[in-house]
């Protein structure tokens, strides 16, 4: 362990996401710190695999790590849609895609791009700084009604539009640049109840934001469309969420291409029509319901709490 990322749900992604063949290729689509990467180049010694990851600091700690495993792996500094969308027509199959969304403990304690509710940061929350606007640009630009939207969509965040309003009062003064000030402010707006839970009262708006800035549920739905369309036969995809959000892209779309039909599945396809000429990739929904921690693992490492983890294999 490198003691900055404990990976979630290690022993079930090894135990559900089984190669199709000794020698097959498996993309590791969130790399980070490459956890489970290691596992299961260790565990399946034939194993070939693809690691992507935006941030190029937390691929350059990969890197080190997988040095043991030879030219068994290669390495995709990119957003992970974009990497698939080019995977897409080229003529190797995955017989493994893996996605662990969201960020690795580096982003949160090392980094100092503002994705930490501790200490004082610039508020950038970009994976990769190289690609689109900084945090701040989102903070001090959008209009009140813009922000509350983007806080309610994507942080689920019931006071919305008073901390909409508090922004757009305190920017008045100075632009708010740093992750204290966004959060001392974000404080000052919510109800003095809200102030003393169990989590900081900015934290999802602190998500909004982070999801905004990388468009990370873009970026996932994307991706899943492609790396489903590269897989092997037999191939098997697995995507673990950390947020409601997440989840429900990845249950929709393994549940559209489902081949044996859930309960309510005709009414859904009813409602949502395949245009025609588009045929999608079958798959056979393996976990029904999502799989979550253990208890030991949530005792363990606190981080895991929200994990689901959902898995699907290619029909044909
Ligand atoms: C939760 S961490 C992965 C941890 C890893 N499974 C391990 O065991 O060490 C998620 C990683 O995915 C990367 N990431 C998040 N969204 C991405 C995207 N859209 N494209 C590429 N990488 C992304 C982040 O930079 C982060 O390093």
């Amino acid at each position: 362990m490198d003691g900055h990322h404990v990976s979630v749900m290690l022993r079930e992604t090894l135990e559900w996401l089984r190669p199709p063949a000794p020698d097959s290729l498996m993309v590791d689509a969130t790399l980070g710190l490459a956890g489970h990467s290691a596992a299961f180049l260790e565990r399946y010694p034939s194993l070939r695999l693809w690691g992507v990851d935006a941030d190029a600091e937390v691929q350059a700690i990969a890197r080190a790590r997988l040095s043991p495993y030879g030219d068994r792996v290669r390495f995709a500094n990119e957003y992970f849609d974009d990497f698939f969308g080019e995977f897409r027509k080229g003529g190797e199959k995955a017989g493994v895609v893996l996605f662990d969304f969201g960020l690795s403990m580096y982003h949160f304690r090392e980094s100092r791009r503002g994705f930490s509710l501790q200490g004082d940061e610039q508020l950038d929350m970009r994976l990769d700084p190289g690609t689109g606007r900084p945090a701040s640009a989102l903070v001090n630009g959008m209009n009140e009604r813009e922000l509350a939207k983007l806080l309610e969509e994507y942080g689920e965040e019931p006071f919305a539009w008073r901390i909409a309003q508090a922004i757009v009062r305190e920017r008045k003064g100075a632009p708010i640049e740093s992750t204290g000030r966004l959060a001392d402010i974000i404080r000052g707006a919510v109800p003095a109840a809200a102030r003393h839970g169990r989590i900081h009262p900015a934290t999802r708006s602190f998500q909004a934001f982070r999801i905004a800035v990388n468009d990370e549920l873009g970026r996932i739905r994307r991706a899943l469309d492609d790396a489903i369309e590269s897989l092997a036969p037999g191939g098997v995809v697995g995507a673990i969420s950390f947020h409601s959000l997440e989840d429900r892209i990845v249950k929709l779309a393994f549940r559209e291409r489902a081949v044996r039909p859930e309960r309510g599945r005709f009414k859904d396809a009813a409602v949502t029509p395949i245009p025609l000429g588009e045929v999608k990739r079958g798959l056979l929904v393996l976990t029904k319901k999502p799989l979550e921690p253990g208890e030991d693992e949530v005792s363990a490492n606190p981080a895991s709490r929200s994990a689901k983890f959902r898995v699907a294999k290619a029909a044909d």
